[in-house]
C-alpha cells in the first residue's frame, strides 16, 4: 500500500542523492565508501535513530525520467534483505528535478518492482508493505495523492497483464480468460461481451475458427467495450492475440521452443491491463478491445499445411504453416473491428513472430503501420510509457512475398523478414483505417529481467503505451 506522510516516523526510510551531491551531514569515513554510482546504496543510522538506505543515482547529466522507475523498483527490492513493515521514501530529489508526473513512474517503480507471481507455491507468502511517500512540501498534498492513485492504476494494469501471461495454459483456457476479464470489467466498469464458437462460425470467421477447433477447448472471441468520449466520433480498436496455448500445430514447435507457449496471448492482456486502467483512471476515450482466444493443438480436427481456408473478409488464405496461426485469428478479429465495432482506427498488439527477436531483441517491440500521423501519436505515447519500439519498413516487395498461387495469400513468407511478412498479412485485412501493428514476442517475456522494474516471466508490455495514447495530459 502506498500513502503519503510527511511526518511519519517509520522503520526505515530510503533516500537518493546524485554523484555530485555533498552529503556533509554524513560522516566522513560513510562519505569516503559510498560512491554514489547508479545502482549502488549505503545503508547508515541517522542521528534520530532512523536507518537511511542512501541509493546512488549517479551522474546528474546522465540520469532521466527514463530511469526513475528503474532505480526506484532497485531501491524498493533492497528492503525484502530486512524485515520491516514501514517505509518511507523520500520523493524530494525527483520532484526538484521533473514535474508531477514523476510521481506515477514512482509508484510504478515500487508496484512493478515488488511485483511477483502468486503461482502455486503452497508455502510461499507474499510480503506486505506500507510505503509512505515523503519530501513533497514543493507540492500540495492532494496532487501528490490523485497522482499516486493514478500511478496506482497503471501498474494494477501492468500487474493484471502480466498475472494473466504468467498463468499456466491449463489454468487458463479461452473459456477461462473470458471469464477472468469478465470479472476485470465489472470492477473496472468495462462492458465484456464473449461470443462463443458457434458465434465464431455463423459470422464467418473462417481463418480464426480453423486455429480454434484445433483443441477441444473452444476458441472464444472476447470484446470489451469503453465507449467514454461522446464528443468524438473516433473508436480505436485494440486488437490482441489470445493464443492461450501454442504449440505450433501440426508444425509442431521444438521442445526447446515450448517453454513459452503458454505466453502467447501476451497481446490480449496488454489490450485487458490498458483497458482497465484507463477505464479506472476514467480517461475520456472510446475503445474497443478485440481479443480472440484459442488454443493452437495437435488434434483430428486440426487444420494441417497447405489448406485452403476463408476468413471473415472473404479473402482466401493459404495456410503454408499451422504455426504461424496468430495473423489468422488476427486477420478476423480485424475485420470483425471493422465490420462490427465500427472501429475507426486499430491497433493490433501480439506475440506474434520469433523474427523480431532476432532483429531488435528483447528491449524493443517491432512495429508497422500504414499511417504516420496516427504512428506519431503513438511514438509520443511510448515515449511517456518509456517503453522502446520500432519501425519497420514497408515496400510492394515484402507484400510479394506473401501472394499465394492458389488462394489471395499465404500464411508465411520466406525465413527472411518475418516480421514484417507477418504484419503485411493483417495489413491485408485493415483496408484503409489508421492502423498500427504491435509485435511483441521479444519483450513480453523476459527470462533474464533487463530493468529492476521486470520479474523474471511476463513483462506486462505494452500496457503503458497504449494507455497513454489516450491519457493525453501533459
Ligand atoms: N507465438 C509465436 C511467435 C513467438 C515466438 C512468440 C517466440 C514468442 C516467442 C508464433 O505463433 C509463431 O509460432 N510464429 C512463427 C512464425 C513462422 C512459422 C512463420 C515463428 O516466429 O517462428
Ligand atoms: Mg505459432
Ligand atoms: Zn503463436
Amino acid at each position: 500500500m502506498i500513502s503519503v506522510d510527511n511526518f511519519k516516523k517509520c522503520a526505515f526510510k530510503i533516500a537518493f542523492v546524485y554523484e555530485d551531491e555533498d552529503m556533509n551531514t554524513l560522516p566522513l569515513n560513510i562519505r569516503k565508501i559510498f560512491n554514489k554510482k547508479y545502482k549502488t546504496n549505503i545503508p547508515f543510522i541517522e542521528e534520530n535513530n532512523v536507518p537511511v538506505l542512501y541509493v546512488g543515482l549517479g551522474e546528474r547529466s546522465k540520469f532521466s525520467f527514463k530511469k526513475i522507475k528503474d532505480i526506484v523498483a532497485y531501491s524498493i527490492k533492497q528492503i525484502e534483505k530486512y524485515s520491516i513493515e514501514d517505509v518511507s521514501l523520500d520523493i524530494s530529489t525527483f520532484l526538484k528535478e521533473y514535474d508531477i508526473r514523476c510521481v506515477s513512474e514512482i509508484v510504478l517503480g515500487v508496484k512493478l518492482g515488488l511485483y511477483k507471481f502468486k503461482g502455486y507455491n503452497t508455502s510461499k507468502k507474499q510480503e506486505k508493505y506500507n510505503i509512505f511517500f515523503q519530501g513533497y512540501e514543493s507540492c500540495d498534498e492532494e496532487s501528490i495523492m490523485e497522482e499516486i492513485k493514478l500511478g496506482s492504476n497503471i501498474a494494477e494494469g501492468v500487474i493484471l497483464a502480466r498475472d494473466l501471461v504468467n498463468t499456466p495454459a491449463n489454468m487458463l483456457t479461452p473459456i477461462i480468460m473470458a471469464e477472468k476479464i469478465a470479472d476485470m470489467g465489472k470492477v473496472a466498469g468495462v462492458t465484456v461481451e464473449v461470443f462463443d464458437e458457434n458465434y465464431i462460425m455463423n459470422t464467418c470467421m473462417e481463418a480464426f475458427y480453423t486455429v480454434g477447433k484445433s483443441s477441444g477447448n473452444p476458441p472464444r472471441l472476447i470484446v470489451l467495450r469503453y465507449l467514454q468520449d461522446p464528443s468524438s466520433k473516433d473508436i480505436t480498436a485494440l486488437v490482441g492475440k489470445g493464443v492461450t496455448c501454442d504449440t505450433g500445430g501440426y508444425c509442431l514447435k521444438p521442445s526447446g521452443s515450448m517453454e513459452g507457449i503458454k505466453g502467447d496471448m501476451g497481446g490480449g492482456a496488454a489490450v485487458v491491463g490498458a483497458i482497465y486502467s484507463l477505464a479506472k483512471n476514467k480517461i475520456k476515450a472510446n475503445v474497443v478491445g478485440i481479443i480472440p482466444a484459442c488454443e493452437n493443438r495437435i488434434s483430428r480436427e486440426s487444420f494441417i499445411p497447405g489448406d485452403v481456408i476463408n476468413s471473415m473478409a472473404g479473402k482466401t488464405i493459404e495456410v503454408l504453416n499451422t504455426d504461424a496461426e496468430g495473423r489468422l485469428i488476427l486477420a478476423d478479429a480485424v475485420t470483425y473491428a471493422i465490420q462490427k465495432e465500427n472501429a475507426t482506427k486499430i491497433i493490433d498488439i501480439a506475440t506474434l513472430t520469433g523474427a523480431v527477436v532476432n532483429a531488435i531483441g528483447f528491449s524493443t517491440a517491432g512495429v508497422l503501420t500504414n499511417n504516420n500521423e496516427f504512428f506519431k501519436e503513438f511514438k509520443e505515447a511510448y515515449s511517456k510509457s518509456c517503453e522502446q519500439y520500432w519501425r519497420f519498413p514497408i515496400c510492394d516487395e515484402h507484400r510479394d512475398m506473401i501472394k499465394s498461387d492458389i488462394a489471395d495469400i499465404k500464411n508465411i513468407g520466406k525465413s527472411y523478414c518475418g516480421t514484417i511478412t507477418a504484419g503485411l498479412f493483417i495489413e491485408q485485412f485493415v483496408e484503409n483505417t489508421p492502423w498500427i501493428h504491435l509485435d511483441i514476442a521479444g519483450t513480453a517475456w523476459v527470462d533474464t529481467p533487463l530493468y529492476e522494474y521486470q520479474a523474471k516471466g511476463a513483462t506486462g508490455a505494452g500496457v503503458t503505451s497504449m494507455y497513454y495514447l489516450f491519457d493525453e495530459k501533459e
